[in-house]
């Protein structure tokens, strides 16, 4: 039996996969079955009120018709399989523009629940996160299981995503079932969840795929969960947005520019501290004394950054940095990902 057929009876049996898509790995359970989701919060250690996504292909979604219908093929055939509830006109338009631009890619889409989607899936809540990923071995994964695949980040809960198979042994080991090394993934960081179902969309976490591409399609403004959480007591819109998150073990440091960075690492280093520092390329090579630093080269676009920072934080983590120091970027594009994974990444637990 090939590697896939296997992994796809595990699904089919209840048990756990991890598999690659083009953002991070993905530890994945048939979304339809109540105990076999129950296994991926115990795998991570995740608690139940942090709802999952749900991952589909477009093999038994489409007896498509055409791309440009209203609604979108897709979204009548999650409705009919009982995966998504039923959607206004105004939505249907609106997630059509949104499913023939990004989809397969790093978009999630916040829906209705349907009734054959557990609640345990949702946090116990009315709506379902579905993504189609990119990634060829995740949509042959979905295609071959012939089931809709709820996968959160195959990391142990609160802990940096795994961007390779080798991360997913790392943090998860023995409680993963079957491991599909699909090499490491493209974008690196995980995808956007939007909500477009109320009247102004709401982006609840910034990813693969921008809030401008976003505004670019719908002809909208979209809100920002940021400016929700801005000094505001009122219950998050995602569970998702837990302060401390996509941390890694050392203290990670966000410096304004390089040169307080070059200040900041000559202090810890002076105090004895052990230091680790993600740079660019450019940075690099200008970074005197670089040979005695420890440190890890993210590359050079926005684009190189997301897709090596997680390998970046977990190769510094393993070399021994009590603290890893990185100069911000500019909230723009791919920039608002990073930064909010930084920032997240950089809040001490409490
Ligand atoms: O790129 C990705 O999205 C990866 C790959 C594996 O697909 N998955 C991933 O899953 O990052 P996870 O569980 O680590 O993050 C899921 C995010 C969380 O922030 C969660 O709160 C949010 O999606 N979410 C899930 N269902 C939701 C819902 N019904 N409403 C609002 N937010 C939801
Ligand atoms: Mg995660």
């Amino acid at each position: 039996m090939s590697d896939l057929a296997y992994a796809a009876k595990a699904i089919r049996e209840g048990r756990l996969v991890a598999f690659p898509t083009e953002t991070v790995y993905g530890l994945g359970a048939n979304a339809l079955d109540a105990k076999a989701i129950r296994k991926i919060f115990e795998a991570k250690g995740r608690p139940l009120n942090d709802p999952l996504i749900v991952h589909v292909c477009p093999d038994w979604l489409a007896e498509a018709g055409n791309g440009a219908a209203t609604p979108h093929p897709y979204l009548e055939a999650l409705h009919r399989r009982g995966i998504i509830g039923a959607l206004t006109e105004v939505q249907q338009a609106r997630l059509t523009r949104l499913i023939n631009q990004f989809w397969p890619g790093p978009l999630t889409l916040v829906l209705p629940r349907g009734e054959h989607i557990p609640l345990l899936v949702t946090a116990g809540g009315n709506t379902v996160a579905i993504r189609m990923p990119q990634h060829p071995v995740a949509l042959a994964l979905i295609a071959a299981s012939g089931l809709p695949i709820a996968a959160p980040s195959a990391n142990r809960f609160g802990h940096v995503s795994p961007t390779t198979a080798q991360h997913v042994r790392d943090d998860l080991g023995e409680r993963v079932d079957v491991i599909l090394d699909g090499g490491p993934t493209s974008i690196g960081v995980e995808s956007t969840v939007l909500n477009a179902l109320p009247d102004v969309p709401i982006i609840l976490r910034h990813g693969g795929v921008t809030k401008e591409q976003i505004e670019h399609v719908l002809t909208l403004p979209v809100l920002d969960s940021r400016a929700l959480r801005e000094g505001d007591t009122a219950p998050l819109p995602s569970p998702g947005l837990l302060e401390r998150h996509y941390a890694p073990d050392a203290a990670l440091h966000i410096l304004p520019d390089f040169a307080a960075l070059l200040a900041q690492w000559r202090e810890l280093t002076a105090s004895g501290q052990a230091v680790g520092l993600l740079l660019t390329r450019a940075q690099a090579s200008a970074t005197p004394d670089l040979a005695s630093a420890q440190h890890y080269i993210l590359g050079e676009t926005l684009e190189d950054i997301a897709r090596n920072l997680y390998a970046g934080l977990r190769a510094l983590d393993s070399a021994g940095a009590g603290h890893i120091l990185m100069c911000a970027l500019p909230r723009l594009g791919l920039g608002a990902a990073i930064m909010d994974r930084l920032q997240r990444g950089a809040v001490r637990s409490k």
